[in-house]
């Protein structure tokens, strides 16, 4: 690898969404020649004059240190293919209504380069796509006249969870590359050089994290297709992991056992792994539910039966109505309630609302007639564009403001800012103390010692109805 080492690629990236912005940004920060493309005329001046369209870690740094030197933006894809020694695509491939990926915007960029080429290329599909989509955008760009010696087609699936991008993009369990030529393959090699190598690690101004030089990454060379099936394979067994978890959670609720105690226990063999074993409300975001449908639809095209995602799917869905009526038997009636709200994104970490099972809960409870109070420390501008604030929809600034005379308070996702929220604090603020959450992040047994009704998922005594008498009647504690 090391006549690699100092060799600077020019590089352009098709899309500026969440996949296409980190590579541009972390293969400027590996040291390539990075030329970002999007047709959004909009979009790329707030690029060009230094806006950030994403709540990323380290993103703006990134940026900051790159926008104008090694990494520019363009809506030009013919002058930047044409620059390029590889041409990554990155952008959406959104769920059809049969739950297939719609690859319409792959094929246009395809179509678009393939007209555009006049040297030899490698073209690379970085989106997630189903099994075969490298034949065709081979097919595409062949049809549209470019001899088969001018490209190549490779697959580079990322593995980017939102929120910590950039150093799950600098610091990879595993880089994957699908290519069918070694003039394909070594271009990519020479691309993940500085990771491969550990020179990276080495650099005192590296982004930190978990690699270290002696311990680089590992490079796995597979076939186009054994690529776009590692993508889609992982995704749908981390979503299985996690809909896993939730039954057991709630046979652990049942049985009166603590899915926490459960979820070390198995994490601890090493063949299963501690992660993605939290229980909570479902997964969501723009990933694992789009993916799902379409492994599953991918299965279903070859003639395979793979019925268990489909159960994965239905469990996720059942695991938000559990804990909808789990804020029922707390509450016993919905109409006029005051719910003080934390989180809106699909996650902690983020300002992404796609698929967010916590703003599938807040819509059901505004359908019942709740008085919502919410605060998510990134996601409110995007929350607002799906549910605008309103009589029954109010978006506050702290969670105190959320939790201000509530009747009780949800915990739809895990920021790490809730669980160093101040708990008296909290207590007094409430009407009523309960807090119902859906991510596990306090201790039932501080919880209770403090004086609140608190209601998790998959732990002890959680299938007991909420006293009522305990919960209404208990003396009020002292205002401050
Ligand atoms: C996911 C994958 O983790 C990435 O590897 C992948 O690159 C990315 O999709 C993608 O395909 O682009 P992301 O969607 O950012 O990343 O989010 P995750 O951190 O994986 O979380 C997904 C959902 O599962 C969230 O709603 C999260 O709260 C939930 N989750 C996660 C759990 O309920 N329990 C867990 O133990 C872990």
């Amino acid at each position: 690898m090391t006549n690699h080492k100092a060799e600077s690629i020019t590089i352009t990236v098709v899309g500026s969404g969440y996949v296409g912005l980190v590579a541009s940004a972390c293969f400027a920060e590996i040291g390539h020649r990075v030329i970002c493309v999007d047709n959004d005329e909009a979009k790329v001046r707030t690029l060009q004059a230094g806006g950030i369209p994403i709540h990323e870690d380290f993103l703006p740094e990134l940026l900051n240190q790159h926008r104008g030197g090694k990494l520019e933006f363009t809506t030009d894809l013919r002058a930047a293919a044409q620059a390029a020694q590889a041409i990554f695509i990155a952008v959406g491939t959104p769920q059809s209504r049969t739950g297939s990926a719609d690859l319409s915007f792959v094929d246009a960029v395809a179509s678009e380069i393939a007209r555009s080429i006049d040297s030899y290329k490698v073209i690379v599909e970085k989106s997630t796509v189903p099994v075969y989509t490298n034949e065709w955008i081979r097919r595409v760009i062949e049809r549209n006249g470019v001899p088969k010696d001018l490209f190549d087609v490779a697959s580079n699936p990322e593995f980017l969870r939102e929120g910590t991008a950039v150093v799950d993009f600098l610091h990879p369990d595993r880089i994957v590359v699908g290519a069918a030529t070694d003039r394909a393959s070594d271009l990519l090699k020479a691309i993940y050089a500085p990771l491969t190598s550990g020179e990276y690690y080495a650099a005192g101004n590296r982004i930190p994290g978990p690699r270290q030089q002696d311990e680089p990454p590992p490079l796995l060379l597979t076939s186009t297709k054994a690529a776009e099936i590692i993508k889609h394979a992982s995704n749908a067994f981390l979503a299985t992991k996690i809909s896993f978890i939730n039954v057991v959670a709630n046979i652990c609720e049942a049985a009166g056992a603590d899915v926490e105690d459960v979820s070390r226990g198995i994490g601890m063999d090493s063949r299963i792994g501690s992660k993605f074993l939290r229980a909570g409300i479902g997964y969501g975001g723009s990933c694992f539910p789009k993916d799902v449908a379409a492994f599953r639809n991918v299965a279903e095209l070859v003639g395979v039966d793979f019925g268990l995602l489909h159960e994965v799917e239905r469990i996720n869905e059942e695991q938000k109505l559990r804990f909808f009526q789990k804020v029922r038997s707390a509450l016993w009636t919905f109409r006029g309630k005051k719910i003080g709200v934390l989180g809106l994104a699909f996650k902690g970490g983020t300002d992404d609302i796609r698929e967010s099972p916590a703003l599938d809960i807040v819509q059901r409870l505004i359908g019942e007639g709740c008085l919502i109070s919410a605060y998510d420390p990134a996601a409110e501008e995007r929350a607002k564009e799906t549910i605008p604030p309103g009589p029954q929809m109010r978006y506050v600034d702290s969670p105190y403001a959320a939790a201000q005379d509530a009747d009780a308070l949800l915990i739809l996702n895990d920021w790490k800012e809730f669980c160093e929220l101040d708990l008296e604090r909290l207590h007094y603020t409430l009407r009523y103390p309960i807090v119902i959450d859906g991510r596990n992040l306090f201790d039932p047994t501080t919880m209770t010692s403090l004086g609140f009704t608190y209601l998790s998922v998959g732990r002890p005594g959680l299938s007991q109805p909420v006293d009522p008498i305990s919960v209404f009647h208990a003396p009020k504690k002292k205002e401050r």
